[in-house]
């Protein structure tokens, strides 16, 4: 049997990683500065991930959600803890498109209701609900044309005030920050308009923080910024540091009933070994202001470096927009230099998504490559 061929692939092995440095199986070294799409959060392979891990798997890995399972409550308590959403209910599943499934259902359960606003370039999953809220039609089958969903233009007030006119709005789905689509922020007065609205009608606000939650922007949920509360959050990539894990923040005035939502894996023990082992890394080695500092640091040189157009983001989740295409830039800085970085579906940008814990000489090692391609490629362009 062969493998059904669905990801395009770089022509690598990787075979161990630390922190944030993985090797190859030929023994070379890169810099991970994608860690592995935004998923790696507290730097691969950390001592206390892997005790957590491996003392869980030597006591039990699985039974099901039909028994009490204390270390959910725990991961629930320090959640609401680091978040300071304490107040908010926690339902654990196992990837970011279940996360966005179940929160767009548990809107409609909620509300009654059936139509979903979504914004340009959003991408939140590749499962029936989550796939038709995603604006991109190629990866859209026809049975997912169902859905009543309007996409609207990211940060158009008034496109927003006037699309609530016309539906009965079940929920407004959103990325704090845009990752797959390129790293555009919604802006603070954007999302408190979204609250405003949603209040004024009874709508549902779900904050799609599978990539950009979990403190890479530098606060837990990029969402945060704009001083707002959602009424559910959804949650995935950095909570596992690569165990398959996610789940939804739900607001307390939506209750739950037996039954109303399920999964068999979602919040297993090992699942939730990983991800508490995450959060107390987090507060230990005190993530947050980590990706802070470190981003601050990157955001500024990267923005005075002749050939970038912009750069958009927060904390460790950072777009480099050129001027030109950049992905033979990205191939030199992958296989000459031996820095993985992230792409977006716009081909101009350049994604930085690494550890919350980069250490700030790996930074500052991209800086000094990247400014020297760049004047290569600027040399190129001005001959
Ligand atoms: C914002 C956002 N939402 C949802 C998803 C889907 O997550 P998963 O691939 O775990 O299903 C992604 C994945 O890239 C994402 O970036």
């Amino acid at each position: 049997m062969k493998l059904f061929d669905v990801y395009p692939l770089y022509d690598i092995e990787i075979a161990k990683a630390k922190g944030s440095v993985v090797w190859d199986t030929n023994g070379q070294a890169y810099t991970d500065l994608y860690g592995g799409h935004a998923v790696i959060s507290i730097g691969h392979s950390h001592p206390h991930y892997i005790s957590r891990l491996s003392t869980q798997l030597h006591k039990i890995g699985f039974y099901s959600n039909s028994v009490h399972i204390s270390q959910q409550v725990e991961l629930a308590e320090k959640l609401g803890d680091l978040s300071g959403k304490e107040n908010f209910q926690l339902f654990l599943c196992n990837s970011g498109a279940e996360a966005n499934e179940n929160a767009l259902k548990l809107a409609s359960f909620h509300t009654g209701r059936k139509h979903v606003i979504a914004f340009t370039n959003s991408f939140h999953g590749r499962t029936s609900l989550a796939v038709s809220v995603t604006d991109n039609r190629a990866i859209q089958a026809p049975i997912n044309e169902n859905t009543a969903v309007s996409f609207l233009v990211l940060n158009d007030i008034e496109g927003l005030k006037n699309e609530f006119t016309k539906h009965e709005i079940c929920a407004v789905i959103i990325e704090g920050i845009q990752g797959v689509g390129g790293i555009h922020v919604a802006s603070d007065e954007f999302l408190q308009t979204i609250r405003m609205l949603c209040d004024q009608v009874g709508a549902v606000f779900i904050a799609d923080a599978v990539q950009c939650g979990y403190g890479r922007s530098g606060k837990f949920f990029a969402h945060d910024f704009a001083g707002v509360d959602a009424d559910i959050y959804s949650m995935a990539k950095g909570m596992g540091n690569g165990f398959p894990i996610g789940g939804i923040l739900v607001a307390d005035h939506i209750k739950a009933r037996h039954q109303l939502l399920g999964t068999t894996f979602g919040g297993n023990y090992l699942a939730c070994a990983a991800a508490n082992a995450v959060l107390e890394v987090m507060k230990e080695e005190d993530l947050m202001a980590r990706a802070t500092q470190t981003g601050n640091f990157l955001i500024e040189r990267l923005s005075k470096i002749e050939g970038v157009k912009e750069v958009r983001g927060t904390g460790l989740m950072i777009g480099i927009d050129l001027n030109s295409d950049s992905t033979e830039l990205r191939k030199k800085l992958l296989y000459k230099h031996h820095i993985f970085t992230g792409s977006a579906s716009s081909k101009s940008v350049i994604r930085l998504l690494p550890a919350l814990n980069l250490p700030i000489e790996m930074a500052s090692h991209f800086l000094e490559v990247f400014e020297e391609l760049m004047q290569a490629e600027n040399a190129r362009i001005h001959v």
